[in-house]
């Protein structure tokens, strides 16, 4: 499964591309408005940082304004994908742009009809949301393996991230599950790196290392 971060901050994007494990980024408009600058200037800096995809949002709401934007946010970089919501007018705006080779991520997938839908315009990416469905009570790993079945009956290429995702264990399932991608919140990535018999495991390894190095001192 490839790992993307979610998330517009250069610093962490730099920190985690710099361990060698990075496929790619998203961001949306609440990431990037916290980042506070300007939005075009953070897409270039990230898609210069990182080598796979990284989606930017769209926020016009009408097909035609879409377009336009979804073309000027592509010609910021190659390895731009442009986000935009499931709608009617998104849907028609997808199946002109990725007509034209634009990468589109279609986002805020909340079912497999949805899903099925992106597919049907040929988006190149699908973001079911699964952290928010788990917060209405209903889970959210469900429609992951809905999309997964549905898109394997028919070789479907458009591939599934995984997103919305709050801690570790949702990115075991979204794997298990077989989505393409998960897109993890810089927390998250750190706190999959950690495992506390591995922190244990090291300080005993150094301390019995410690105890030979004496060892050798007082025999020599
Ligand atoms: O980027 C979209 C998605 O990952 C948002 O996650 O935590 O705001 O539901 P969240």
């Amino acid at each position: 499964m490839k790992l993307f971060i979610d998330t517009a901050n250069i610093e962490h994007i730099r920190e985690v591309n710099s361990w060698g494990i990075l496929d790619g980024v998203t961001t949306n408009p609440t990431l990037c408005a916290k980042e506070g600058r300007d939005f075009r200037e953070a897409i270039a800096e990230i898609c210069a940082e990182v080598a796979g995809p990284v989606s930017a949002e769209a926020v016009s709401v009408n097909r035609e304004e879409i377009i336009t934007e979804a073309r000027e946010l592509s010609r910021i970089a190659p390895n731009v994908a442009v986000k935009i919501p499931m709608t009617t007018e998104g849907l028609a705006a997808t199946k002109v742009l990725s007509g034209e080779g634009v990468k589109v991520n279609m986002t805020l997938i909340f079912s497999a009809n949805q899903a099925l839908l992106a597919a049907k315009v040929g988006a190149a990416f699908t973001s079911p949301f699964v952290g928010r469905i788990d917060d209405t009570g209903h889970d959210g790993m469900e429609l992951i393996d809905e999309i997964v079945t549905v898109y394997d009956n028919y070789n479907v290429p458009t591939e599934i991230i995984a997103a919305s995702i709050r801690h570790p264990l949702h990115v075991i399932q979204a794997a298990m599950l077989g989505a393409d991608i998960a897109t993890v919140p810089y927390a998250v990535i750190k706190a999959m790196v950690k495992h506390p018999l591995t922190d244990r495991g090291i300080e005993s390894f150094l301390k019995d290392w410690e105890k030979l190095q004496d060892a050798i001192k007082v025999g020599g």
